[in-house]
């Protein structure tokens, strides 16, 4: 199993992160949300260090915070996300991790392009902008946030433009990444097609 990485790439409040979990615990693999390691830069930045430097002496335990998840986190790891030496600083990271015995699942923008170009599975989770945002606004209001539907919607295509048109690692599907568009597909519906996936490859 060494070395079996399946990589999840897609935008925004996709469903990576639900799909990417469910895959994981179904196989026995381990799990790495990347965005969580760029959230935990942005954080640092906005308490007032550079991007460069939060990345290269970034710890485990930045990843626990509990504020990593608000939108003003998810701005700011966007903008460190389009700097090269950000990015380089935590290939080694993703990369050990994706080789760990037993499997693992990374979910990001760019592991089936840089990260883990040989991947085995490599899907590519999409949903409209409208129905994105309309996911992240109620993960948002269940927790309290002071937030509107449009407010969210202009956040994640700004982001989702960042993400997609920056030089380094932009967020694209890999050639021969699976689509799903979960647009209209609830979750049980996704996590089985993407279990289907891996099982098919693993010959299960
Ligand atoms: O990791 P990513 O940002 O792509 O998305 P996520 O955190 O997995 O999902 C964002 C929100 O959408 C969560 O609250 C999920 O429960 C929800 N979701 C959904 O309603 N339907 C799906 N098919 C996938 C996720
Ligand atoms: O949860 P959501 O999909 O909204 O975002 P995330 O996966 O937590 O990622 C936050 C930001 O980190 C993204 O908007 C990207 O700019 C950046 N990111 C990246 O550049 N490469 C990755 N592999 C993962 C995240």
């Amino acid at each position: 199993m060494l070395g079996f990485t399946v990589a999840i790439d897609g935008p925004a409040a996709a469903g990576k992160g639900t799909v990417g979990r469910a895959v994981a615990a179904h196989f026995g693999f381990a799990h790495l949300d990347t965005g969580l390691l760029y959230r935990a830069v942005g954080a640092k930045v906005l308490d007032g260090m550079t991007a460069e430097e939060a990345a290269l002496t970034l710890q485990a335990d930045d990843l626990e915070d509990d504020q990593l998840r608000t939108n003003a986190v998810a701005e700011a790891a966007s903008l460190a996300a389009a700097i090269p030496a950000v990015r380089a600083a935590l290939v080694d990271f993703q990369r050990s991790f994706a080789m760990r015995a037993g499997g693992a699942v990374l979910d990001g923008r760019d592991i089936g392009t840089v990260i883990c170009p040989d991947a085995p599975v490599k899907l590519f989770i999409t949903a409209t902008p409208e129905v994105r945002a309309q996911r992240r606004f109620a993960e948002l209001s269940a927790k309290g946030a002071e937030v509107t539907l449009e407010g969210v919607l202009a956040d994640v295509q700004a982001r989702d433009a960042r993400d997609s048109t920056r030089a380094e690692a932009p967020l694209k599907p890999a050639a021969d990444a699976e689509l799903m568009d979960t647009s209209t597909m609830d979750i049980e519906t996704a996590v089985a097609r993407a279990v289907a996936l891996v099982a098919a490859r693993l010959g299960v």
